[in-house]
């Protein structure tokens, strides 16, 4: 038998075994290949990867791909048959990737590092609206909006080394929780994984759409879908129609009524997780976690979103120093404090506060917290350990 005529692969093969052997040897391949080869064979990679999207017509993404200095565009566009080239540069949204990290995350080992240098950039188009569109223009501009926001977040899916179902349970259901406002999903994904096969009583404050009853729920259906053998309660200020789902309870209350806050809690919880995407007011913020803190189950998390209104005055938040009032992130900050109280000459022989006792630690993201609930009872460092630096002069 003769030989098997086989055609040679393409750049792609050189870039595979690259990507797992270190990240200098792939920067190598990426010289010897050509940025312009590599983003040919990046946009190869995402039309395998990328799943079809049920849009009613196709939504452009434009793709930039950076190696040091150099950059090169590609326009790619999605919709019912999948991800292909498109004719068109013009795009509603650019994605940016270094090539390296990019390559690292899709043809690398997978091996906990996250590669996630990307950068998001949307046009005008997604924010432009004037009163005089009425309500079809409005409604019009949040159905391109979510559009695009459906097709950005479907490449990303399909550059990441994993899917993150939880970005794409946030886009299917509606959620801002991952889109142009916020992106909360990956971190959500860090810290809730550990929670999807089991069972969790969860709770989210503020179920969204505000006074309209028949909105809302978007975040209520996704941690439905995403916490398989989840019980969750979503709680408004405002009566919420709808039926989300048969693991979905909706309840009305103010979170800024710690005595209704800690009735409730006693009635449905302890909770797993619970997470204030209510009002975002500092002061609601504060009291909802002092009464409902107490109620999440050691090992749970405490998650606060929007902590951008910190530092807006608009909301009870300053931007200024000192402090005129206490805000959301002065509370957090003195969580930070309370975690080491241990280490403190000024608390010797005082008893911990609640929250000291029983905050194991504080993941902060922008505009996000996560708090850990736990015993801190790790001893202070001990005495003989000298408490003056070697060399540096008490001031
Ligand atoms: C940003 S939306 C929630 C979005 C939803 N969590 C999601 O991700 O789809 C905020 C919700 O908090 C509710 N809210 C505002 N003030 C509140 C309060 N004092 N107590 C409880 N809910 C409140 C609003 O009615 C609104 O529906």
């Amino acid at each position: 038998m003769g030989e098997i005529a086989v055609a040679p692969w393409s750049v792609v093969e050189h870039l595979l075994l690259a990507a797992g052997a270190g990240t200098e040897r792939l920067q190598e391949a990426v010289q010897v290949a050509g940025l312009e080869a590599v983003a040919d064979a990046i946009v190869d990679e995402l039309v395998v990867r990328c799943d079809p999207l049920s849009l009613d017509e196709s939504v452009r993404i434009g793709l930039e791909i950076t190696s040091g200095a150099q950059l090169v565009r590609r326009t790619v566009e999605l919709d019912h048959a999948g991800l292909r080239l498109a004719a068109v540069a013009e795009a509603p949204a650019v994605l940016r990737f270094d090539a390296v990290d990019l390559l690292e995350g899709l043809f690398g080992p997978v091996d906990g590092r996250r590669h996630n240098s990307r950068e998001v950039r949307w046009s005008d188009s997604m924010t432009q609206f004037s009163p005089d569109q009425g309500l079809a223009g409005a409604q019009r501009l949040l159905a391109f909006r979510n559009k695009v926001s459906t097709a950005v977040h479907a490449v990303l899916a399909a550059a990441a080394t994993r899917c993150s179902d939880l970005g794409e349970l946030a886009v299917r259901y509606g959620s801002d929780k991952w889109a142009d406002l916020h992106w909360y999903t990956e971190h959500y994904e860090h810290h809730f994984s550990r929670f999807q096969d089991v069972p969790v009583r969860v709770l989210e404050i503020g179920i969204g759409g505000y006074h309209a009853p028949e909105l809302g729920g978007a975040s209520l259906r996704m941690w439905q879908r995403y916490f398989r053998r989840g019980l969750v309660y979503g709680l408004d200020i405002f009566e919420k129609a709808g039926n989300e789902g048969h693991r979905v309870r909706k309840l009305r209350g103010d979170q800024s009524d710690a005595e209704f806050l800690a009735d409730m809690a006693g009635k449905i919880g302890p909770f797993d997780i619970v997470i204030d995407d209510g009002s975002h007011v500092n002061d609601h913020v504060k009291k909802s976690f002092h009464a409902l803190f107490p109620h999440v189950r050691p090992g749970g998390l405490y998650v606060i979103e929007d902590l951008q209104t910190s530092y807006w005055p608009g909301y009870g938040g300053r931007d200024t120093e000192p402090a005129a009032q206490r805000t959301s992130i002065d509370m957090l900050k003195e969580l930070i404090d309370g975690l080491h109280y241990q280490e403190r000459e000024s608390r010797r022989g005082t008893e911990p506060c609640y929250t000291e006792r029983n905050v194991a630690a504080l993941h902060f993201y922008h505009n996000l917290v996560f708090v850990e609930k736990g015993l801190n009872a790790e001893p202070a460092a001990p005495g003989f350990v000298p408490r003056q630096a070697l060399g540096v002069e008490d001031s």
